[in-house]
C-alpha cells in the first residue's frame, strides 16, 4: 500500500517513521510545503528531538520511508492520504483567539482533489473541529473528475517526548467513518494497517463525528486535571497542605488514578490551550454557553497558575527583582522535547523580563523562543553563577542530578531556589542553605 503524510511537523514525522518500521511490505511518504524541513527529515539531524526517532528514521529511511517536498507527485501515487497539518488558534477575524484557523487544512482538500488521479482515502489526523470531515467530502467532492474520496477521522494521542513508545503501544486507535459500506471497507483497510502492530482490541471504530470529538475530549480532560490540581495547589499555599500529599491520596481512588494530577507551573505544549479554546468556540456556536465556560475556565486556570509563579518570586524576593540575576532550568513545554510552543517557561521568563530581571536561561533541547531581553548559556552551573535566584521550570531527568552545593555555592546570597516541578529534594536543598519554594507546599524560608 502507498501511504501518503502531508505535514511533516511532530505529528508527521513520527507517525508515518513508526508505521514505516512496523509495517516493512507498506510504502510511507512524507510531505510538507516547508523545503527546510524535509531537508532536515533527509539530514542526520532531524528537525525535532523525540526519543529513539533517529534510531527508526535510520532504519526506514530510503526502505520504506521517504521525506519529499513534491506534494502533487506524493499524493498522485497514494492509496492513503493522512492529512497531519497544523490547525493553530485563529488570530483574526470571526472567531478569533478560540476557533481554529482551518486555511492550512482546506488547502490539504483543494490540494488532493487537484492532484489525485484515483481513489483515495482520506485520514484526518491533525486535530479538528468536530464536522470538519464533511468539508473536506464536500471540497473533494466539488470536482469534475470522478474519483472516489472517502474521508475518515484518525486523531493521533501521542504526547511529545514519549512519541515512539505512544505510537508502538498506543492505548486505543480511533477510527471515524461514515455508516455507508465505501467507508466501512475505507476503515477496515486502515484498521488493516493498524493490525500488523496494534492488537485488535486497542482499535476501536466510531462514527466520524464522535472520533473527532473525542479528541477535543481527551486533552480537554486531561488538561482540566491539571487545572484542577493546580487550583488545588493554590489552596495549599494558602492553607499550609502540601499538593503532593492531597495528590497522592485523591490518585488512590482507583476511580481518579495517579496520572495527570502533578502540580507546577501549568501546563504548555501546542496542544492543550488551542484544543480547549476550540471546544469552548463549538460549545458558543453550538449556543451552549454556560459549557463553553466550563471549559474556558480550564484554560483561564492555567494563564493564572503561570501568574501565581511569577507573583510568588517577585513577592519572596523582596518586591523587587530589577536588576537581579535569575536563572532559569528548562524552556521547553515538558522534558524528552525541545518544544517550546506555548511553553509556561516563556510566559514566566517574559513576567521576570517585565520585572527588569536579568534573564538567563538553559535548555538541554530547546533553544531561542525569540524572548527580548534573555540570554542563552550552555549549562546550568554558569546560568546559576552569580544567580540571585534558581527556577527549575521544565522536568528534564537531568536536573535533579545537578550539584546543588556547587549551585549554591555560586550563587549570591540568601539564595532563592523555586521548583516549579516539586522534582527537588526540598528538604535537602534547605539544609544548604536554599530559600525553598516549590509549587503547593509550604515554603522553606531562613529568616
Ligand atoms: P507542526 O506545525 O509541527 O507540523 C505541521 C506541518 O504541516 C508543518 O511542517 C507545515 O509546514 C505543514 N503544512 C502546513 N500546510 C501544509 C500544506 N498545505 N501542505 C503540506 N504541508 C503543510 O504541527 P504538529 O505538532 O505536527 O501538529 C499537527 C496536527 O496534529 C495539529 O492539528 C495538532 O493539533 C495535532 N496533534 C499534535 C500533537 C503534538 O504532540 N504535536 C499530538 C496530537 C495531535
Ligand atoms: C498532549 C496529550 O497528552 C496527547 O495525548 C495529545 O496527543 C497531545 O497533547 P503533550 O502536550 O505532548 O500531549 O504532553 P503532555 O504529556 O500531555 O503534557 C502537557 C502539559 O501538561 C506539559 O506542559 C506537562 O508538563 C503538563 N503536565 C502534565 C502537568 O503540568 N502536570 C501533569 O500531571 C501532567
Amino acid at each position: 500500500m502507498e501511504v501518503v503524510c502531508i505535514g511533516a511537523g511532530y505529528v508527521g514525522g513520527p507517525t508515518m517513521a513508526v508505521m514505516a518500521k512496523m509495517c516493512p511490505k507498506d510504502r510511507f511518504t512524507v510531505v510538507d510545503v516547508d523545503a527546510n524541513r524535509i531537508d532536515a527529515w533527509n539530514s542526520d539531524r532531524l528537525p525535532i528531538y523525540e526519543p529513539g526517532l533517529d534510531e527508526i528514521v535510520t532504519m526506514c529511511r530510503g526502505r520504506n520511508l521517504f521525506f519529499s517536498a513534491d506534494v502533487p507527485a506524493a499524493i498522485r501515487k497514494a492509496d492513503i492520504v493522512f492529512v497531519s497539518v497544523n490547525t493553530p488558534t485563529k488570530l483574526y477575524g470571526e472567531g478569533a483567539f478560540f476557533a481554529s484557523d482551518m486555511k492550512y487544512y482546506e488547502q490539504t482538500a483543494r490540494d488532493i482533489l487537484a492532484y489525485a488521479d484515483s481513489d483515495k482515502i482520506v485520514v484526518e489526523k491533525s486535530t479538528v473541529p468536530v464536522r470538519t470531515a464533511a468539508t473536506m467530502s464536500r471540497i473533494l467532492c466539488s470536482g469534475k473528475q470522478k474519483h472516489n474520496f472517502v474521508v475518515l477521522s484518525n486523531p493521533e494521542f501521542m504526547a511529545e517526548g514519549t512519541a515512539v513508545q505512544d505510537l508502538c503501544a498506543p492505548d486505543r486507535v480511533l477510527i471515524g467513518g461514515d455508516d455507508t459500506p465505501a467507508a466501512q471497507s475505507a476503515v477496515n483497510r486502515l484498521a488493516g494497517l493498524y493490525s500488523q502492530w496494534v492488537p485488535a482490541n486497542r482499535v476501536l471504530k466510531a462514527s466520524v463525528w464522535s472520533s473527532e470529538l473525542s479528541k477535543l475530549a481527551s486533552n480537554a480532560m486531561l488538561a482540566q486535571r491539571v487545572s484542577s490540581v493546580n487550583s488545588l495547589a493554590a489552596l495549599c499555599e494558602a492553607s499550609g497542605a502540601d499538593v503532593t500529599e492531597v495528590s497522592k491520596a485523591v490518585g488512590m481512588d482507583g476511580r481518579i488514578g495517579p496520572r495527570f494530577l502533578e502540580a507546577g507551573i501549568g501546563f504548555g505544549g501546542s496542544c492543550f490551550t488551542k484544543d480547549i479554546l476550540n471546544l469552548v468556540y463549538l460549545c458558543r456556536h453550538y449556543g451552549l454557553e454556560n459549557e463553553a465556560e466550563y471549559w474556558h475556565q480550564v484554560v483561564k486556570m492555567n494563564a493564572r497558575q503561570r501568574e501565581r509563579f511569577v507573583s510568588r518570586i517577585v513577592a519572596a524576593m523582596f518586591n523587587t527583582l530589577s536588576g537581579k540575576r535569575v536563572a532559569l532550568f528548562g524552556l521547553a513545554f515538558k522534558s524528552d522535547t525541545g518544544d517550546t510552543r506555548d511553553s509556561p517557561a516563556i510566559t514566566i521568563a517574559e513576567g521576570l523580563v517585565r520585572e527588569q530581571a536579568e534573564v538567563v536561561i538553559h535548555d538541554p533541547k530547546a533553544s531561542s523562543a525569540g524572548i527580548p531581553g534573555v540570554s542563552f548559556v550552555q549549562t546550568p552551573y554558569e546560568a546559576a553563577a552569580w544567580a540571585h535566584a534558581v527556577l527549575l521550570l521544565t522536568n528534564w531527568k537531568e536536573y535533579v542530578e545537578l550539584d546543588y552545593a556547587r549551585i549554591f555555592d555560586s550563587m549570591q546570597k540568601p539564595a532563592f531556589l523555586f521548583d516549579g516541578r516539586n522534582l527537588l529534594d526540598h528538604h535537602k536543598l534547605h539544609a544548604m542553605g536554599f530559600n525553598v519554594y516549590p509549587v503547593g507546599k509550604p515554603a522553606l524560608e531562613h529568616f
